[in-house]
């Protein structure tokens, strides 16, 4: 295949393992993000590249731009040089709906792709992948079904535009769509078994359907899937993602070429880490390691108090002599996703780290931070009615 394509399966014992399926770090300050650039072959996203899309979209960088938050990309230059171009593109990203309420892991990429869209006031789609849980986990089709209709109101919560935001769940739309079945026919006729396998690293015992998959993640990065939207024009993709979709959009990428459409461009970002620590990502299986969207501002705090991974020292002269390791601490980790304040949090790193804040202090700071945003995001979650939500799943023209 061509140059995107690489192998995920011959990786080092002592290596991170960073898969669709799997994501874990081999040392507590988390995955070594560098790395996983080199091995996937993406690009690091630098300061020239963030000081070029502030200059052209003439907004600052959104903190999980600027943190380093959303850290990889491919061909982000050309979705900037449409941008400089007066030229649109449109905005894909989706979700694999695994559990009836989202995590706080789950806003990250959705958060983004929010600013995302209202900077560069482009049409949104967004698939909900339900078959894919069907044939990855032990959920039945009925009940993936409701999970996705439950995510989607978690993911309108965020304030997504209904105007140009497009959302469709696989089970129910695959169906009425006839140009996506083609396109996805397109696409798996471009892959063999051999492909999937080494960049899935899928195995004689795997359901066919998971062979299949790739191409019905891969097709809605065309916008010919879309007719009702598109009108048939060619129209390039960006699609933000965390960097464990990449092997997906490797694959399409290559498949691009083929079909002679233009390939996605990417923007990856790293993973909010788990309560006890960076080695692994939030994981809906796993209430105590995850914060959800729907837990009380007392399961926030007890969460926080009793699993937060901390970076502070045994006794409280040691902390005061050594300070804190805000490279493991995992509040302080979460206030570099959730806190907005630059000089905040400049300021708590430097007074967590010399020693003169304590754990105690600055758990109440995470707990303070995130509680108020899960109350906000409840408020805005609570006015997702039925109603509301079946507006963004209807097969429409949005604004292009
Ligand atoms: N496979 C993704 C998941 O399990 C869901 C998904 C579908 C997605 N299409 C996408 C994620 C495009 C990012 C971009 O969560």
């Amino acid at each position: 295949m061509a140059e995107d394509t690489i192998s995920n399966i011959a990786i080092a014992e002592d290596e991170d393992y960073v898969d669709p399926w799997t994501v874990t770090g081999k040392s507590d300050t988390g995955i070594d993000y560098d790395k996983l650039i080199k091995r996937f072959g993406s690009q690091k996203i630098d300061d020239e590249l963030i000081q070029r899309f502030e200059k052209v979209t003439g907004r600052k960088a959104h903190h999980l731009l600027r943190r380093g938050i959303f850290f990889s990309h491919r061909d982000l230059n050309v979705i900037i040089n449409l941008h400089e171009a007066g030229k649109k593109f449109y905005l894909y990203t989706g979700r694999g709906p695994s559990s009836d309420s989202m995590h706080l892991g789950h806003m990250i990429p959705f958060m983004f792709t929010k600013w995302l869209q209202d900077v560069f006031n482009v049409p949104l789609i967004i698939q909900l992948t339900d078959d894919e849980k069907v044939l990855w986990r032990d959920i039945k089709v009925e009940d993936a079904r409701k999970m996705a209709y439950n995510n989607a109101k978690d993911i309108i919560a965020i304030g997504f535009d209904p105007s140009n935001t497009f959302i469709f769940n696989d089970l129910d739309f695959i169906g009425q769509c006839p140009a996506f079945y083609q396109n996805m026919l397109r696409i798996q006729k471009c892959v063999t078994y051999n492909q999937v396998k080494g960049i899935f690293g899928f195995g004689d015992s795997d359901v066919i359907g998971k062979i299949t998959f790739p191409s019905i993640e891969a097709a809605p990065a065309f916008s010919t899937t879309f007719p009702f939207i598109f009108e048939n024009k060619i129209v390039h993709c960006l699609v933000p993602c965390a960097i464990d979709q990449d092997p997906y959009f490797r694959m399409t990428r290559d498949v691009a070429v083929r079909l002679k459409l233009p390939k996605p461009s990417l923007i990856h970002s790293t993973f909010l880490p788990a309560l006890q620590g960076a080695q692994h990502k939030m994981s809906a299986s796993d209430c105590n390691a995850s914060i959800f969207l729907n837990d009380t501002p007392k399961q926030i705090k007890n969460k926080i108090n009793k699993y937060a991974f901390s970076g502070g020292q045994v006794t409280v002269e040691e902390h005061r002599e050594k300070g804190g390791n805000t490279d493991v601490d995992i509040s302080y980790k979460y206030l570099v996703f959730f806190l907005e304040d630059d000089d905040k949090l400049a300021e708590i790193k430097k007074s967590y780290e010399s020693g003169q804040m304590l754990t105690g202090e600055l758990k109440k700071i995470a707990i303070d931070t995130i509680t108020g945003y899960v109350q906000d995001y409840q408020a805005r979650r609570a006015k997702v009615t039925d109603e509301v939500m079946h507006e963004y799943f209807r097969i429409r023209k949005i604004v292009v």
